[in-house]
Order: C-alpha cells, then sequence, then structure tokens
C-alpha cells in the first residue's frame, strides 16, 4: 500500500469492494446482445420523450436547474409534499447519501435478503456491518427474524419491494411493524412501476424513520437519463438534499422525466406489457422438468434450476453462445442454483424459452 493511500484514505475505503457493474461493461461490448441480465425496460422511450430530451439537448452548453418541476411533479405523482422529495442521479446516488448519512464504522444495518447488492456494498464502504436476515423459503420477508437481528448499533433495515432477484413485494403489516421499531427503514421501490406491487409512499407521513427509493429507469424505462428520487421525512429530506452534489440532474434527466410523467397512458401500456410479459415467463418456466419459477412484480424472473441437474454456468454460457444475456444468481447469495432473466421484447422471451427449454431437457430426450 502507499504512504498515500495508507496514511490518508479513511480506512472503510481502502479495501472497498464496489457494487459489481461487470455484467453492463460486458453487455455494452457486445452490443448484439439480448440484454436480459440488468433488469431494464424492453421499450424504449416515447416520440414525446425523445424530443424533450432532445430539446434540452439543443441548450446543451447551459447549466441546468435544480429540477424544482419535476419535484412537483413527482409530488403529485406520489400524492405526497414535494418537501419529502429529493431528486438524485439514479436512486443510486441519493441511496448512497443516505447511507453515507446513517452508517459510520461500526453500525450495523439488518438486510433481507438475496436483495439488490447495493445495500451491503455501500454499508461495508462506510464502515458498518451489514447484518443478512435470510427470507423464508417461500422468499417471504421473515419479520421476526429481522426484528430479532436489531441491536443498538442497527442503524438502517433495509427491504427491498417488489425484491429484486426475487420478485415479490412486502406487506404493508410486515412493513409496519418493522417502522414501530424506529429504525430508519429503507424501502427500495426501484420496481414498482413493472406491476402491481403496493407503494409505501402514503406510509411515509405517519412514519419519519420510513424512506422509499424510487426511480425512472425502470417501468419509465429511462435508465440512462439517471433520474431517481427519494421520499421520506421533509427534515430527513433536506439534509439529503443539502449533502449531495449539485446539478447531478442533467437538463436532459429534468426534461425527459417531465415529458414522461406527463404520459401516463403510455406508463400504463408499459406496466401491462412488462408485468404480462413476467407472466407469460414465469408461467412457461415453471411447466419446465427441473425448475422452479417465481411470480415476480418486477421485470425479471427468477428460477431455481437445481433440479434440472445442469449447472448454472454451464446454462448461462450456452445462452450466452446464443447472444442472450441472464445472469446467474451466486451475487445474490443463490449458491449458484438460480439464474434470473429480465423481461425481453415478445421476441427476445421467445427465443429464450425456447433455448432455455432445449437446454434444461431431461438427458435422455435431448
Ligand atoms: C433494487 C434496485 N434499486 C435501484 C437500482 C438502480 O436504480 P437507478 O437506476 O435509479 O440508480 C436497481 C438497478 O438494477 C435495483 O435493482
Amino acid at each position: 500500500m502507499s504512504q498515500t493511500v495508507d496514511r490518508f484514505v479513511k480506512r472503510g475505503f481502502r479495501s472497498a469492494a464496489p457494487y459489481n457493474a461487470e455484467h453492463h461493461d460486458f453487455a455494452w461490448q457486445h452490443r448484439q446482445l439480448a440484454r436480459m441480465m440488468s433488469n431494464e425496460c424492453p421499450i424504449p422511450p416515447s416520440e414525446g420523450v425523445r424530443a424533450a430530451v432532445r430539446d434540452a439537448f439543443d441548450i446543451g452548453h447551459l447549466y441546468p436547474y435544480s429540477g424544482k418541476d419535476l419535484v412537483a411533479a413527482l409530488a403529485r405523482y406520489n400524492s405526497v409534499p414535494p418537501e419529502s422529495i429529493v431528486l438524485g442521479n439514479g436512486s443510486t446516488e441519493v441511496l448512497d447519501v443516505l447511507v453515507r448519512l446513517l452508517v459510520g464504522p461500526g453500525d450495523e444495518t439488518i438486510i433481507a435478503s438475496p436483495t439488490y447488492a447495493f445495500f451491503e456494498s455501500q454499508t461495508r464502504i462506510n464502515g458498518g456491518v451489514p447484518k443478512a436476515v435470510p427470507l423464508t423459503s417461500s422468499w417471504d420477508l421473515d419479520v421476526e427474524a429481522m426484528l430479532g437481528a436489531i441491536t443498538d448499533k442497527t442503524t438502517i433495515i433495509f427491504l427491498c419491494s417488489p425484491n429484486n432477484p426475487t420478485g415479490k413485494g412486502w406487506r404493508r403489516d410486515q412493513l409496519v411493524r418493522l417502522l414501530d421499531t424506529g429504525i430508519p427503514t429503507v424501502v427500495d421501490q426501484a420496481y414498482l412501476e413493472c406491476g402491481y406491487a403496493e407503494s409505501f409512499a402514503p406510509l411515509v407521513a405517519d412514519h419519519p424513520n420510513l424512506v422509499i427509493a424510487r426511480t425512472m429507469s425502470k417501468g419509465f424505462g429511462l435508465a440512462a437519463l439517471r433520474v431517481g428520487y427519494l421520499i421520506g421525512d421533509p427534515e430527513l429530506i433536506d439534509i439529503v438534499q443539502r449533502v449531495r452534489i449539485p446539478f447531478s440532474i442533467s437538463l436532459m434527466g429534468i426534461w425527459g422525466c417531465l415529458q414522461a410523467l406527463a404520459e401516463p397512458e403510455e406508463l400504463k401500456r408499459r406496466r401491462e406489457f412488462i408485468s404480462s410479459e413476467a407472466d407469460r415467463l414465469h408461467a412457461a418456466m415453471q411447466k419446465m422438468d427441473g425448475v422452479e419459477s417465481y411470480p415476480s412484480d418486477g421485470n425479471f424472473v427468477l428460477a431455481d434450476i437445481s433440479a434440472s441437474g445442469r449447472s448454472v454456468s454451464a446454462v448461462v454460457d450456452t445462452l450466452l453462445a446464443e447472444d442472450i444475456l441472464i445472469r446467474a444468481m451466486g451475487a445474490h447469495g443463490l449458491k449458484g442454483s438460480h439464474v434470473r432473466v429480465t423481461v425481453g421484447t415478445i421476441e427476445q422471451n421467445d427465443r429464450f424459452l425456447k433455448l432455455f427449454e432445449e437446454l434444461l431437457l431431461p438427458v435422455g430426450q435431448v
């Protein structure tokens, strides 16, 4: 370790393990791939959104403004006051700020697992200790076990609803039991617009320890614009606002998202498409020998293929050779038995299902 690193870089940061984004880089280097690996929306932006983004780029020599009009539009969309919303460069930015505010060396976070890996990586980067509490065998939230994991060092309880990668949304009564502990509870609802899980935004008014993370990247399909937001207690939101970097949302992001929010019929169409294709993928995989798949309110479906006798890496690699990229779920603590496939276009989903079925045929039938 160099002297500079050893003497000056803060401890938690020296061995920081970043969120692993290798699959994104790989897909960008191989543009022919069907990107069924990173929970993007298969539908490109509407004509209206493209025009709004182009208008913004036409004056791309100017710094953007703070996006108060977008905050107001999101407040209306979620029926919450504007003071309870802070924008971020993707929900990733504001989740990062929140963890920096709440987690210091030795603090603990409780994470209902398997889930989005970012909660764990950000806890560690800030010197905290992530405590994973496993979901039940039917991928339900184990509220008792979560309550039992709380200590006087716990500073965040992390939930994701609908949960990535299992697809299930949590119930309001489960969340309220955790909120009653008074511990800051972050519910990442990135996939809310992909299906029909319940929005917990209305609970923020009565629970100052609840923070909801939301994004325009998934159901709205605007991942490249990098706009997300938190909904929470105005006092806490004000601190996040003061700590986050200025100008992190581009003018393209502000105007593109404003336009997307002004097109509710388009959002409805997207939600219906994603949800019905997720149901179709699940139903088809569930019928295959040796596959256990799970219903999903996200834009992805999780499948356990251990009973097929096939190895996850062999399945992923064979699909890759056919230009379909899906994800092995080792990174989510699923011990190499599960794959996650993101809803693609109808053609991509058809092709995936056909190849996946052929791959998993019992040995004698190949
Ligand atoms: C649960 C969850 N939260 C947040 C994100 C990232 O969201 P954003 O694009 O708003 O940074 C992802 C991306 O895959 C995710 O799965």
